[in-house]
């Protein structure tokens, strides 16, 4: 009995502490950050420049996925919804505190939505750049800039990933106006020098049951302009 204890005990000790490791190793320093690698790197393979990373852009990028108010299902299929453009000036540049007058072109948009957390580097190949579209948006001569952001609803499933590129000059184009970026949780954006950990400040709620609950129904779409 005191044996069959024991046993359940040490059990779950390591079911713990595995589960912890597997945590600690998921906490990055920034995921969107870790995304815009990513992407740079594949488009300088691929001979194109090396996109700025542009907080101001970036924090736009989570504004933009905010608009889809966690609804997976609006990301794409039959009710695909986009922002309205004027959304830009009247919504995410004031709540993001960019002065609007900064505001420069978008020349290309990428967003994905699925159920499960995955590392930035799968989401960009198996979200992002899942059809021949993405890579379309992507190797674009036009960009010059790029800003990304990954956010979970209410700190938990579904994860929207968006990348928003433009054509803007990288010093004078979605400018803060009081020239520092506005960090707004829950979410991650790049560009600004901000920790932000994929497991406190997105998923750590809905981790245990995402594990448990294994394959799970992805939703997924990609368009540009
Ligand atoms: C978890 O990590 C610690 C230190 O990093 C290590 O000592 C321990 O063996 C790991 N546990 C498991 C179950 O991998
Ligand atoms: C760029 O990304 C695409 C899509 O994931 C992939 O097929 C391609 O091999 C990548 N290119 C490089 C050079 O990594
Ligand atoms: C780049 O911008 C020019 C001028 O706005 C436009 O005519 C052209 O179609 C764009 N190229 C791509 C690949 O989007
Ligand atoms: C912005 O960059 C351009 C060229 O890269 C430079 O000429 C200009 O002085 C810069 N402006 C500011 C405000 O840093
Ligand atoms: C990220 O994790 C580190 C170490 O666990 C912690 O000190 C830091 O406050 C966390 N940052 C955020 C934004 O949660």
């Amino acid at each position: 009995m005191a044996t069959g204890f024991s046993l359940l005990v040490i059990a779950l000790l390591l079911f713990s502490s595995s589960a912890e490791n597997h945590t600690k190793s998921e906490v990055t320093a920034n995921p969107a950050d870790e995304l815009v690698e990513v992407l740079n790197k594949n488009r300088t393979a691929n001979k194109n420049s090396a996109l700025y990373d542009n907080p101001g852009l970036a924090c736009l990028s989570l504004q933009y996925i905010k608009a889809y108010q966690g609804d997976c299902g609006a990301v794409g299929g039959a009710n695909a919804k986009k922002p309205a453009d004027s959304e830009f000036t009247e919504t995410f540049a004031p709540n993001c505190g960019i002065e609007v007058s900064t505001l420069a072109q978008i020349t290309g948009r990428l967003l994905g939505c699925e159920t499960k957390y995955v590392k930035p580097a799968e989401a960009f190949s198996s979200i992002l750049m899942k059809n021949e579209k993405g890579l379309d948006i992507l190797y674009n001569k036009n960009h010059t800039e790029v800003g990304a952001a990954v956010t979970g609803t209410d700190g938990g499933a579904p994860y929207f990933w968006c990348v928003l590129f433009s054509n803007g000059k990288s010093n004078s184009s979605f400018v803060f106006s009081d020239g520092v970026a506005k960090i707004s949780r829950p979410g991650c954006f790049s560009g600004a020098n901000d920790e932000c950990n994929s497991s406190t400040s997105l998923s750590l709620k809905s981790r245990w049951y995402l594990y448990l609950a294994g394959a799970l129904m992805a939703v997924i779409y990609i368009f540009g302009l």
